[in-house]
């Protein structure tokens, strides 16, 4: 039985890819930011037929990276698929002036705008570091890092934004530099735009659903290629602008 572990998935595109890889027959590690929203999650899945384990993991803490790559070892030997997914969007954020603090220059805040990158740009890097003894164990190793449009320097046309945009343009450079290190042990890492999606993130005025979404980056998995290791790429499997 094939393995993997989405990160992010108590709710959103994390959750959804959590219920079409067990529709697919993938074993799946569900994790989310504490036990109770795994859980919850988890059990939900469940219900549904999906062979689903609920863990801890929040990308922004290394520790609780650490502890679910040993939870993960415990169930099985190999990871066949890792769905970076976790994100955070400061538009989101509750406390206007912190969101500013990532938006505007004249209220810029490095801690703030730190704070995101860890999350979204480093965070998914200390996953594979974490899972790789799990990735090398598998015949196919991939990664998908789920990056944004929003990321891409030659299609910016929008000013600020400094935390969202600039986390999800580092997390395209950082997986690059990774791809290259890792391409002696076959593994794919691969970076994808979903396109713009009806989350709590995306909004509802957004072009594709939830299922839609993950329906297509999921189509893009089982083609994956050594040589498209390190690529960003687009939901429908083209290049993605840099
Ligand atoms: N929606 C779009 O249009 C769109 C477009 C381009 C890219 N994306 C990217 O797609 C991914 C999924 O986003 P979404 O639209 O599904 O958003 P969402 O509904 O807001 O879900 C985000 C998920 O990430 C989790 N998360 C946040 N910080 C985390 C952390 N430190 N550790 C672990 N989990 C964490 C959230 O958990 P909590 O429940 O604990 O907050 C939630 O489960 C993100 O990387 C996002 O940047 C989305």
């Amino acid at each position: 039985m094939k393995t993997a572990l989405v990160t992010g998935a108590s709710k959103g595109m994390g959750l959804e890819w959590c219920r079409q890889l067990g529709q697919n027959g993938y074993l799946v590690f569900l994790s989310a930011r504490s036990q109770d929203q795994a859980e919850t999650a988890a059990a939900r899945l469940r219900q549904e037929g999906i062979d689903c384990i609920g863990i801890v993991l929040d990308s922004g803490n290394e520790e609780s990276i650490l502890l679910a790559a040993e939870i993960i070892q415990e169930h099985c030997m190999a990871l066949d698929l890792l769905v970076n997914n976790a994100g955070i969007n400061p538009k989101d954020y509750p406390d206007k002036e912190k969101m500013a603090s990532c938006f505007k220059l004249e209220s810029l805040n490095a801690d703030a705008v730190l704070e995101v990158m860890k999350v979204n740009s480093l965070g998914p890097l200390l996953v594979v570091k974490h899972m790789l003894p799990l990735l090398k164990n598998s015949p196919e190793p991939k990664v998908l890092q789920i990056s944004s449009w929003l990321g891409s320097v030659s299609q910016v046309q929008f000013g600020g934004h400094y935390g969202y945009a600039g986390s999800k343009n580092l997390l395209n450079m950082l997986n690059k530099l990774m791809a290259n290190e890792l391409k002696q042990d076959g593994i794919i890492s691969v970076c994808v735009n979903p396109g713009w999606v009806q989350t709590d993130m995306g909004g509802s005025k957004a072009n594709f659903t939830i299922q839609e979404a993950v329906s297509n980056m999921l189509s893009l998995v089982s083609i994956l290629k050594p040589e498209d290791s390190g690529k960003f790429l687009n939901y429908d499997g083209e290049i993605h602008p840099w």
